[in-house]
């Protein structure tokens, strides 16, 4: 039996740390129930003191996971450490991660503390978590541009403490695969106790070496990999996920690890972090992008045709990509439609399948044949309706100088109605879609692509929205783009409008005008 990995994904932590990716309670819920059906080892839910929506999201998704353990982060802080601890009060298998930065640069600038007092400062943290939770993870933030010696030290002190888990993180993507590979030996090799506790490595993508990193300190000794789906996270993000695991995976004849991930749930997992988050994955991602299987050129074709291991190292099934597209038309009915959405592994209520079949008609119509990445899109949209605060009900535009839009919107059982003009006709619909909510954003990023081939094209459009000093991503799709524009623009729109809801529950709660759930 290969040696085992530990899979920490920090997805809905580091990963919400990318710009506008955060994602409120619901939305994290979702999306742990799916890192847990993947089969990762640690889901990092969140940062408890930085928002009462962030302590209510991890209180969430604490409650929800049942197989997994769930982290929670806290700074070296008695009150990061007590909010951590209460907010994983109702998880099955809580992990309390506190870390502290180990540089010399972190040291003088940052923290304003000597050697000394953050040694002291981890011990503490460390002792403080265990007496909360029996897990305690620690990180030496910024380890790799630490001294090796005083790392080692600081190592030894938060084992005396009583941890189990001890990760030294390339937080700002700096490090190589043999140095990051030389620093766990040496500190593994020198640090006290350190055969008792697990060793983990967290690496930035900063220069694209996230995953090579990783896979070197797994060399070194470490035995936690934490990582994204997409590889979302911080700047350039962290190592992505299906990318560590498929490497380890394929070239298992290397590194002789493995670990407890079910490969065949990464497609899913990742298109629904894109749903959730607005987050486009790039064509060319590996394991995941759209473009990770398919062959181009004429003589790869050929070599494919006569045995596919020619020019593919793994198999896309094995990554929950199914090879087969064949096409749904208006007349395959609601049972192909759900056996084909069972193939692809989503499992749908009635109410949504029902939903799905109505979308899926009017898809078919406008574009006669539906192709699984359409299907995907349909899916996913309809299991995020079951989320969403405003729903568009209509949108009509008039090009013109200006522009005119009329928007509906519907919350519940009430329906609105506005109209506004604008610059062009995503412009007046978005000012008729703010004119309803009450809300007011700015349009800082916007993207449309294609899902499938063809002029018939079901378009996805993505973007990012700034509210005040808030910025939120959407995305939505339609076979007419600027339905698919203000989809988006009101998914994005919802995301604002529940975190503003969401404070002012809190708020109610605390003055007890409202009763938990
Ligand atoms: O990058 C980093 O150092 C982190 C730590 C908090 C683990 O995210
Ligand atoms: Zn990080």
């Amino acid at each position: 039996m290969p040696e085992q990995v530990r899979i920490f994904d920090t997805t809905l932590r580091d990963g919400e740390q990318s710009p506008g990716a955060s994602m409120d309670e619901s939305a994290k819920v979702r999306l742990a129930i799916q890192l847990d059906r993947l089969g990762v080892d640690v889901i990092e839910a969140g940062f408890p003191i930085a928002s009462n929506q962030e302590f209510e999201g991890v209180r969430r998704v604490a409650e929800a996971v049942k197989h997994a353990q769930v982290a929670a982060l806290a700074r070296a802080l008695d009150k990061d450490i007590d909010t951590a601890g209460a907010a994983l009060k109702g998880a099955a298998r809580p992990v309390l991660h506190t870390f502290i930065a180990t540089s010399d640069i972190h040291l003088e600038h940052k923290l304003r503390m000597s050697r000394g007092e953050v040694l002291a400062a981890a011990g503490r943290a460390v002792a403080r978590a265990k007496g909360l939770v029996p897990v305690v993870e620690f990180s030496a933030e910024d380890a790799t541009r630490s001294d090796w010696d005083y790392l080692v030290e600081v190592t030894r002190v938060v084992i005396a403490a009583g941890a189990d888990v001890v990760n030294l993180p390339d937080t700002v993507g700096y490090t190589t695969p043999d140095e990051i590979r030389e620093m766990f030996r040496y500190v593994i090799k020198n640090a006290p106790g350190a055969d008792k506790v697990v060793f983990s490595t967290h690496n930035h993508n900063d220069l694209g070496l996230a995953v090579a990193n990783a896979l070197a300190a797994v060399e070194g000794g470490a035995r936690q990999i934490e990582c994204t789906i997409n590889g979302i996270g911080e700047r350039a993000g962290n190592t992505s996920l299906e990318e560590v695991v498929m490497a380890m995976r394929t070239r298992h004849d290397k590194y002789g690890f493995d670990c407890r991930v079910t490969s065949e749930e990464l497609v899913p997992s990742s298109m629904l972090l894109s749903k959730v988050t607005g987050l486009a994955i790039p064509f060319n991602k590996p394991i995941v992008g759209r473009n990770a299987f398919a062959h181009e050129s004429g003589i790869h074709q050929h070599g494919m045709i006569a045995n596919a291991r020619t020019y593919e190292i793994m198999a896309p099934e094995t990554v929950g990509r199914k090879r087969s597209d064949l096409i749904l038309g208006k007349h395959s009915g609601k049972a192909g439609l759900a056996k084909r959405c069972a193939e692809l592994g989503y499992e749908l209520t009635e109410e949504e399948t029902k939903q799905l079949y109505d979308q899926f008609i009017i898809l078919a119509d406008r574009k006669k044949e539906v192709f699984n990445d359409d299907l995907h899109m349909l899916i996913l949209g309809v299991q995020q309706e079951t989320f969403e605060v405003y729903h568009l009900d209509q949108v009509r535009c008039a090009g013109g100088d200006p522009a005119m839009a009329l928007v509906k919107l519907s919350r519940g059982e009430d329906t609105f109605t506005d109209t506004s003009v604008g610059d062009g006709p995503v412009d007046a619909a978005c000012m008729a879609v703010e004119r309803i909510v009450g809300v007011s954003g700015r349009l800082e990023q916007f993207e449309i692509r294609a899902t499938t081939p063809g002029k018939d094209a079901l378009g996805e459009a993505y973007v990012l929205v700034r509210f005040g000093d808030r910025t939120y991503r959407g995305n939505g799709a339609s076979t007419d783009i600027i339905e698919a524009a203000i989809k988006a623009y009101v998914s994005a729109v919802n995301k604002y409008v529940a975190y503003l809801e969401s404070q002012n529950l809190v708020a109610a709660r605390k003055n007890g005008a409202v009763a938990d759930e």
